[in-house]
């Protein structure tokens, strides 16, 4: 799904483009514009002179000041990153007037629109790859790049949404408080983990997480905890009931906290659709986050009633 259209790499500044060529050390010879993604600038398969593929992506901090700086995060956070990690590696970082343009190796294979088993299977062992590190200690907590977390206190304030939000907002508000505290931990956080934000390659079923501008520390079961909601969100290919399914089973296998976690997101999707309206570079946000937060609802009822029951019973066990 396309929910930022992006500039053509053609229409980037020529000073910028051979700037571009420059720092990389070889003439471009052709390109490839990609389409996924959430920033307005180009994304795009730069074939170079010398035989190489690369990744670039560019902005121009006049068309959206947050994705430039984003870009500048990621390219000091992808050379902080252990080779070990399943991550590009930065090739060059070109600033030219409002422009910054960021090169990294190319990851090939595709995650194609929805999610597979196979798919999952990868990413989920990219998860548990980058996760197994200690987070580099120049990143700062994951508390620090999780955003709205108070959707579900705040839709519930605000008797914003349908019947369902006003059902479910109160027991949700409840399972996610205290996240700044149950989501700290020291291990290697991608914290944006979405399905176009990896690379699978078909031939050996291994995965490239992809896109690190929030990085972070924290506790080590977040990019799978965000892995199942995504599932859902962005969808499987044997349909929504399907992708709860593997969502749940994802989040089974984990901490009770990744459940909270999976809630905290719909929360956060639920009340930027409500409150954060469009604008002319991201025209249809608000339609793709309503989408997300609907997609969620029998995962989130499903959670609360599986951590409610856990929390009645640890209760019993402490009374007894
Ligand atoms: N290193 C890479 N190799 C191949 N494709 C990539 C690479 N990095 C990103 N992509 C593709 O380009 C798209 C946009 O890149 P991304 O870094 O996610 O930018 P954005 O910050 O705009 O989301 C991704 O959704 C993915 O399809
Ligand atoms: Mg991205």
């Amino acid at each position: 799904m396309i929910f930022t259209p992006r500039a053509a790499w053609a229409d980037t500044p020529e000073p910028v483009r051979t700037a571009v060529a420059d720092a990389l050390g070889s003439p471009i010879t052709g390109h490839a514009d990609l389409h996924g993604g959430m920033s307005p600038g180009p994304a795009v398969c730069l074939r170079l002179a010398d035989g190489r593929r690369v990744f670039v992506k560019a902005v121009s901090a006049e068309v959206r000041a947050h994705n430039h700086a984003m870009i500048l995060q990621e390219a000091w956070i992808l050379d902080t990153l252990p080779p070990s990690v399943p991550a590009p590696r930065r090739l060059a970082t070109v600033e030219h007037g409002p422009w910054v343009a960021l090169a990294t190796t190319w990851a090939g294979g595709s995650a194609g629109e929805l999610w597979t088993d196979t798919s999952i299977e990868a990413v989920a062992h990219a998860c548990r790859t980058a996760s197994g590190h200690r987070a580099p200690d120049t990143l700062p907590p994951v508390a620090e790049r999780i955003f709205h977390f108070d959707g579900w206190a705040r839709m519930l304030e605000n008797r914003a949404g349908g019947d369902w939000e006003a059902a479910h907002a109160g027991p949700a508000a409840t399972v996610v408080a205290g996240w700044e505290r149950w989501t700290a931990g020291d291990a290697l956080v991608h914290r944006d983990l979405r399905l176009d934000n990896t690379a699978v390659q078909a031939a050996d079923g291994s995965a490239v997480l992809l896109d690190w501008a929030y990085a972070s520390a924290g506790a080590p079961w977040i990019d799978l905890a965000q892995l199942a909601a995504d599932v859902v969100a962005t969808g499987h290919v044997l349909g929504p009931e399907v992708a709860t399914d593997r969502a749940h089973r994802l989040v089974e296998g984990l901490p009770p906290d990744a459940s909270r976690f999976v809630v905290g997101l719909a929360g956060m999707w639920c009340i930027r659709a409500a409150t954060v309206p469009d604008t002319p570079v991201m025209p249809r946000i608000s339609a793709w986050r309503r989408a997300r937060s609907v997609a969620l609802r029998p995962l989130v009822a499903r959670l609360i009633t599986d951590l409610t029951a856990a929390g009645q019973h640890s209760q019993h066990s402490q009374a007894g």
